[in-house]
């Protein structure tokens, strides 16, 4: 699939360690990586990229108002999966307002796959699903991690986008769209 953010400016939402933000960083104008954990932050800027093109921000996707100006795309890798259902419509009109109509807008994110995920350990009334996860110091820990079926993501991006692709992969779900 070819990601066409060359020479676009970028906001790249939930960045972690900059993952993504590297090889995005390769073709696009520039980027504002956020991230609400100082940590992932940390190890992302120790990345290399090219000069001046990635600038990284601790913030919440939720105060995204915080920036001025608006972007010509937008990314998020496997931040869609933590976004618990009540709140998607919010996040995704969050991550909207800073992208200009017509802006490219892309996630990514895993498909639940029989044998290869860590099993669902319980579904809540709202139908977000949790994954039990064990830590390095031996802790274990319930993790919101949903498996959107690609109806309910059209659903949801209706009115909110246009040329939308659902893009079936054997491990992940990747989406691509312009802000309506
Ligand atoms: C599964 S990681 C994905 C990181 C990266 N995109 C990747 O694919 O490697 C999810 C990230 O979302 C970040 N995150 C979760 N809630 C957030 C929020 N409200 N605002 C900003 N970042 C958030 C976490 O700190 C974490 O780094």
């Amino acid at each position: 699939m070819p990601v066409k953010f060359s020479n676009k400016k970028l906001l790249e939402v939930a960045c972690g360690t900059g993952y993504w933000t590297q090889y995005i960083a390769e073709t696009a104008q520039s980027i504002v990586a956020i991230d609400i954990n100082k940590e992932v932050i940390e190890i992302a800027q120790k990345k290399k990229y090219p000069p001046g093109k990635v600038g990284f921000e601790i913030v919440d996707i939720y105060n995204l108002a915080a920036f001025n100006g608006l972007f010509e795309a937008a990314f998020g890798g496997f931040i869609w999966s933590h976004i618990p259902v009540e709140k998607l419509s919010d996040f995704i009109d969050v991550v909207h307002e800073r992208v200009l109509k017509n802006g490219l807008i892309i996630f990514v994110d895993n498909k639940y796959v029989e044998g290869s995920s860590t099993p669902v350990f319980k579904t809540d009334d709202a139908g977000n699903t949790y994954q039990r996860r064990r830590l390095q110091d031996n802790t274990e820990h319930l993790v919101l991690k949903n498996f959107p079926k690609a109806e309910e993501i059209s659903r949801l991006l209706s009115s909110r986008a246009t040329d939308l692709e659902y893009i079936e992969l054997e491990n992940y779900w990747v989406i691509k769209y312009r802000k309506a």
